[in-house]
């Protein structure tokens, strides 16, 4: 019998949240997406997993006591790139199918004593245009009145990795009292802080800011994780796509190839309004990091390598296993035999240094009943 912690893993996606998990066991994931399910079956064979919708599921579905609850529920409504519809409209109202599932649990004596929702930044503002922030109120007030005392982090996979990927994890403990410390943490955010401001005093009265330490300083760029040059497929004719780039991308590289030293950068294509006309840019980064990928739904969600060398500036698509590395995911993981598939895989997963580092720092001392708070 295992003495790990446990944990059921919501909108698993690949399983890159169980990965980061170290030293807690999974013993129950879901996920509605066919290409997930494949995908998590492939890396975690032995992980009970059942596809489906969330809101298709019931207690007697769930195997065990788990000791965590994780949700990484989906973004599209409340991620401040699309329509802000707010958590419970759409596909973001997944996340009060399985917090129906967290009560249920409770209600029967096996609820989580912690449950981590990760989401996107846009969760802390997001609701009616006259009422900003009432999705992440919501999720908090429902954590406080069941219970739990209520937090939040702000943490970027690039204190970690190469890869610019801000995202916000709600984490709910029960047991631990909310503390008068204030704010002060490394992943305590002057958007979090402001979002904070807003909540209920009722919610404030169960909130904690729970602290993690300074991570150390990250040690790898993008260059670090790319294919060589030799194994990757350039386009024949970058012209085109360059030309697309504003003036001061164009001096970007300008400035690259005039630093006479090999330099890599990172590209999106993005629709710009510019004197009220819609134009396509090309956007370029030569700071060591990747844009945060994204799921490839169309041309411009899909990231460019840009290399400038020896006088001459070269571009490629990002490939599916250098996307997974960005992730911080190792090259024995499994990815779908598709580019397309494998990005949108990673483009849609959690960093797993991100999730290591809550795991460790907050996670785990919660559940052997350390203190995790300031
Ligand atoms: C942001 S992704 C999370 C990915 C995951 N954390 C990972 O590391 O790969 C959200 C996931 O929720 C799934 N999903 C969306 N709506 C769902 C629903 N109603 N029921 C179950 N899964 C759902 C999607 O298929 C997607 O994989």
């Amino acid at each position: 019998m295992s003495i790990r912690p446990t944990a059921y893993e919501f909108f698993a996606g690949g399983g890159l949240a169980g990965l980061g998990m170290t030293g807690i066991e999974t013993i129950f994931a879901n996920d509605m997406d066919p290409a997930k399910a494949r995908a998590f079956a492939a890396n975690h064979p032995g992980t009970p997993f059942r596809q489906g919708d969330v809101w298709g599921l019931t207690t007697a579905d769930l195997p065990g006591r788990p000791d965590l609850a994780w949700a990484s529920s989906p973004c599209q409504d409340v991620s401040l790139a699309g329509a802000r519809g707010g958590l419970e409209a759409g596909r973001s109202g997944a996340f009060w199918g399985f917090w129906r599932l967290v009560e249920g649990l409770t209600a029967e004596g096996r609820g989580p004593r912690v449950v981590v929702l990760e989401n996107v930044i846009g969760l802390l503002t997001s609701g009616p245009k006259t009422e900003t922030g009432r999705d992440f109120a919501a999720v908090c007030a429902a954590m406080a009145q069941a219970g739990y005392t209520v937090g939040a982090l702000e943490m970027d996979a690039a204190c970690w990795l190469p890869q610019s990927r801000p995202r916000l994890f709600v984490v709910a403990i029960k047991g631990e009292a909310p503390r008068a410390g204030g704010p002060g943490g490394p992943f305590h955010s002057p958007r979090l802080v402001a979002a904070h401001a807003r909540l209920p005093e009722t919610v404030k009265a169960a909130w904690a800011w729970w602290r993690l330490p300074q991570p150390p300083r990250r040690n790898l760029d993008l260059a670090a994780l790319l294919e060589p040059d030799a194994a990757v497929a350039w386009l024949d004719d970058p012209e085109g796509l360059l030309t697309l780039a504003a003036p001061l991308h164009r001096a970007r590289i300008a400035a690259a190839l005039a630093s006479g030293r090999r330099a890599v950068g990172a590209a999106y294509r993005r629709v710009r309004v510019e004197n009220g006309r819609k134009v396509q840019r090309l956007e370029i980064r030569f700071d060591g990091l990747a844009g945060c990928l994204r799921t490839p739904a169309g041309g411009s969600s899909r990231q460019y390598v840009v290399v400038c060398d020896q006088g001459r500036v070269r571009v490629r698509r990002l490939t599916g296993r250098e996307a997974a590395r960005l992730m911080g995911v190792s090259d024995a993981y499994r990815l779908p035999p598709s580019e397309s598939a494998a990005l949108k895989l990673m483009g849609d997963a959690v960093a797993v240094p991100a999730v290591r580092a809550l795991t460790e720092g907050l996670l785990a001392p919660a559940l052997a009943g350390g203190r995790a708070a300031a």
